[in-house]
């Protein structure tokens, strides 16, 4: 990079996009944009502080400072960025055949309230499209109940080309409309709690029938399914089970922790939401099928990204920061069929709270890595968006001090 170049770098900009950090004293600084992570020798560090704070003239560098000012300037630091989103969850309808415990995405008459028009959702798609996304997943209520299913999914793909177009369904619908949908979809998952007819406590037995009856039927049409598993009290132990049932239909499968608040749980004198002991072993017994990849998630960030990268539109167009607080009045941002998604990320508590905001977090030595995990789910047992997620702490912790030991030996 020539002297005249080095001239147009705006040190504001670097001060904006970066956090500069040590872990295990290792030194790094990271773009909270773009996740980017750079190792900081001590010297580089002193030279990015006096940088920084303005000390320094950026025309009198050192062949060292040279390559890392190159560095930076590579890893878009001295960029100006436009909010955007990289992924959401769009509810298009609210009706639901099943009345699942817990469903966060219940509303009062749910089966009431009529869906947006195709020409609505259309443009809502194109209004994600434009502010950046990359990834929909389609949700409700039940989305085959939605007329317009087919369209929807369609259009997403072959218009809009989305790069990745999901879908979650009860499996309850008939397989023909599935056969059509996967035409366009990156993934169909179906949802269940439970691997046998006896056990389910969140959906009705009869469903898991159903389910695997679709599953496999598909599979002549040569439909994949990916299985979600709700994870809560009565099922969390039963791991080895769910297990044996995907090797046995050959299909993927990911886990869901239901959350639920603590006063709804009461309400109904159903407690389901695993306790972090609970976790700790719901995780020891996934340990031997899964393997969490802490490199992939060596990035840096100051937030889990609802409200930011991630948001969730509701079945009336209303924009929520993420799919678990849909519904949520008190963190409405906006309606995605009037307001341009990007002017309205920035109105909610949710999109402006980052780690530094956040009790326990702000002290944590890996908090610009870990970015403060689930800002739904301590709201959701304190009812304060500040409370911290403490759930999976101490494996995350080992896990991103892992990573750096391996990178720096
Ligand atoms: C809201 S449902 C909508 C799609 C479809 N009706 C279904 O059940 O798959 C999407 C997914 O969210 C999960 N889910 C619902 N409420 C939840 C909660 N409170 N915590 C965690 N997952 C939840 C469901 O089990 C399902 O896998
Ligand atoms: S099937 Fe899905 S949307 Fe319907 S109640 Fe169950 S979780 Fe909620
Ligand atoms: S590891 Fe735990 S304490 Fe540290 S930032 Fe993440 S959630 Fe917060």
């Amino acid at each position: 990079m020539e002297n005249k170049e080095r001239e147009n770098l705006d040190v504001d900009k670097l001060i904006t996009n970066s956090r500069i950090f040590d872990i295990d004293g290792v030194n790094m600084i990271g773009n909270i944009h773009n996740g980017s992570i750079i190792g900081l020798d001590l010297k580089s560090k002193i030279f990015i502080e006096k940088l920084i704070s303005k000390e320094f003239n950026i025309d009198n560098l050192i062949t060292e400072q040279k390559d890392l000012i190159n560095e930076l300037v590579k890893c878009s630091f001295f960029e100006d960025f436009r909010p955007s989103i990289d992924r959401s969850y769009i509810h298009i309808t609210s009706h639901c055949n099943l009345d699942c415990y817990g469903c966060y995405s219940y509303e009062n008459k749910r089966n009431l309230k009529p869906d947006l028009s195709f020409s609505e959702i259309k443009v809502i798609l194109q209004n994600l499209k434009k502010s950046g996304l990359k990834h929909l997943v389609i949700s409700g209520g039940e989305p085959f109940i939605n007329k317009d299913i087919i369209e929807i999914i369609k259009y997403a793909k072959n218009d809009l080309e989305i790069e990745l177009v999901d879908c979650i369904s009860n499996g309850t619908v008939e397989l023909e409309k599935y056969i059509e949908a996967s035409k366009y979809l990156d993934t169909l998952f179906f949802s269940l709690d439970t691997y046998n007819e006896n056990e389910s406590t969140l959906r009705p037995k009869n469903v898991f029938n159903l389910v695997l009856n679709k599953t496999n039927q598909l599979k002549d049409y040569d439909v994949e399914v990916n299985l979600i598993f709700t994870i809560h009290k009565n099922n969390y132990m039963c791991v080895n089970n769910f297990e044996e049932l995907v090797n046995s239909l050959d299909v993927a499968h990911n886990y869901s922790i239901l959350t639920v608040k603590e006063k709804d749980c009461c309400n109904s004198n159903k407690h389901l939401m695993l306790n972090k002991k609970e976790l700790a072993e719901f995780e020891n017994l996934c340990k031997p099928y899964s393997n969490v990849d802490y490199l992939d998630k060596f990035k840096c960030r100051i937030s889990c990204g609802a409200g930011k990268s991630l948001v969730s539109i509701a079945s009336n167009g209303d924009v929520y920061p993420c799919h678990m607080y849909t519904y949520e009045n008190d963190f409405l941002m906006g309606n995605a069929i009037k307001d341009d998604i990007r002017d309205i990320l920035n109105n909610s508590i949710i999109s402006k709270t980052n780690v530094d905001d956040i009790k326990i977090c702000n002290k944590c030595e890996i908090k610009y890595i870990c970015g403060g995990a689930c800002r739904y789910a301590g709201y959701c047992i304190t009812g304060d968006v500040l409370s911290p997620d403490t759930r999976y702490c101490s494996q995350r912790i080992s896990g991103i001090k892992n990573i750096i030991k391996d990178l720096t030996t």
